[in-house]
């Protein structure tokens, strides 16, 4: 089960955190994987990285929310792999800020990589997958959503932009079932990631929060990385328009 020999996955954001261990994920189920980032050295570190373990990668620099960049990095993997069969949408930025604070330029910025960065990456992927009407398109969404019953604190614009995500991801699989592509989106709780590391949390809002998780601490990578294999497989042909929450029980505690 989830063999993913012969198919060719694009991973944006994949130079570190999350979407370098979906990369590996994918790697090791046989996909061929195309790592890109808005860092090119960072992004071919990851693809040596994949080649050392016996693996078959490339590496381009691709800042999503740039639809001329990401287009000439689609044709440019069509040209060099032929294909596009999987995308996982993993790229994102997070940085809180209270909402009486938050300017124009940084919400316009939030929405245009979280939001904007994905659908443009999602429609350019799915031009390539109807040709061989198989496609899986992956979107990383947050439980920082909206309904769901979190709503915290500094993320007004994230939280904008990641359930964006999940409406775009129930069009999106609605539009393009008959196509044989299926979309989902995957919501994760807190991960250990640069990203959290970078958010800063104080020690005790930490302890919190992982009070609050009845598994009783952040997840790993990893945790994520699996599901993210069992939605771009044959095996998940049946799912699509779904958004899986992964968060310790966070959200049902
Ligand atoms: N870590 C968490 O707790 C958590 C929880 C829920 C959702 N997420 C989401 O998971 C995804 C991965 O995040 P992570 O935690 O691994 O963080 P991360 O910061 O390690 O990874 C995000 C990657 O996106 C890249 N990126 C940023 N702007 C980009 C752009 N314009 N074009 C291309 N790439 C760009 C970054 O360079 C980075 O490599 C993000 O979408 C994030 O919002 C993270």
């Amino acid at each position: 089960m989830f063999e993913l020999k012969n198919k060719v996955a694009l991973i944006t954001g994949a130079r570190r955190g999350m979407g370098k261990s979906h990369a590996l994920a994918l790697a090791k189920q046989g996909a061929k994987v195309v790592i890109t980032d808005i860092n090119q050295e960072e992004c071919q570190a990851a693809a040596d990285e994949i080649k050392s373990m016996g693996g078959e990668a490339a590496a381009f620099k691709m800042d999503v929310a740039n639809a001329a960049e990401v287009n000439q990095v689609f044709d440019e993997v069509v040209k060099q792999f032929g294909r596009v069969d999987i995308l996982v949408n993993n790229a994102g930025i997070y940085q809180p800020k209270p909402a009486l604070e938050i300017t124009e330029e940084e919400w316009n910025r939030m929405i245009d990589i979280n939001l904007k960065g994905e659908f443009l990456c999602a429609q350019r992927a799915a031009k390539e997958m109807v040709k061989n009407k198989w496609g899986r398109i992956i979107n990383i969404s947050s439980i920082d959503s909206g309904g769901v019953g979190i709503g915290l604190a500094g993320g007004a614009h994230y939280a904008a932009s990641k359930g964006g995500v999940v409406g775009m991801t129930e069009v999106m699989a609605t539009e393009w079932a008959q196509l044989g592509i299926t979309v989902n989106a995957i919501a994760p709780g807190a991960i250990d990631t640069p990203m959290i590391a970078a958010a800063q949390i104080p020690e005790e809002a930490m302890k919190q929060m992982i009070a609050g998780i009845p598994v009783g601490r952040i997840g790993r990578s990893e945790e994520i990385s699996a599901a993210v294999v069992f939605l771009a497989s044959e095996e998940a042909s049946y799912v699509t328009g779904a958004t899986i929450y992964i968060d310790g029980g966070w959200l049902a505690a």
